[in-house]
């Protein structure tokens, strides 16, 4: 059984994320979606881990080998927890490299078990990221076909609560 993860913020899911993970789905025999439940990036995610799990889930409901977890720990130590033999993340522009490069080499250095591995994004989603989803939805502006309909329809809301 070849199990892997798919790590993330997810703040929210978005279509490259969703992907990412059918085309990881299609690879593996199992997948567990790893929503990091503090993130630390831009001052705190817009939507709760809680919410951030339900999109997943809803998004990945058609996809019988995914599942969805949060975790709050290191992320090797969250893949041997699951029992996963590689992390698995998207790459899009160059821009992704860097942070990349160097989060997968941390992670060899921490456990050289747990095998990195890339899945470029494809090119209509290349420049695809959830802050820009939310700025361009904070500004009003359409996210239909960019997000999963489950996330374009709470991001109005979700805004407008946040303001
Ligand atoms: O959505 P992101 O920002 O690309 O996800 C980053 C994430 C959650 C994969 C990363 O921050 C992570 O692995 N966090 C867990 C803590 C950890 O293991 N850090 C050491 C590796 S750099």
């Amino acid at each position: 059984m070849k199990r892997g993860i798919v790590p993330g913020t997810f703040d929210p899911i978005t279509s490259g994320h969703l992907d990412i993970i059918e085309r990881a789905a299609g690879l593996l025999d199992e997948i567990v979606v790893g929503v990091a439940l503090s993130a630390e990036k831009g001052g705190g995610p817009l939507f709760s881990a809680r919410e951030r799990i339900a999109f997943i889930e809803a998004a990945t409901k058609h996809l019988s080998n995914v599942s969805v977890k949060g975790f709050d720990t290191l992320l090797v130590n969250f893949a041997d927890e699951v029992g996963a033999l590689v992390i698995i993340k998207g790459l899009r522009a160059m821009t992704d490299f860097e942070r990349e490069f160097q989060m997968a080499a941390l992670n060899w250095r921490l456990d050289s078990k747990v095998e990195t591995m890339f899945i470029m994004a494809i090119p209509e989603y290349m420049f695809l990221s959830s802050s820009a989803v939310k700025e361009i939805a904070r500004h009003g502006g359409s996210v239909k076909g960019l997000v999963p309909d489950v996330v374009s329809e709470a991001l109005p809301h979700k805004l407008s609560e946040a303001r």
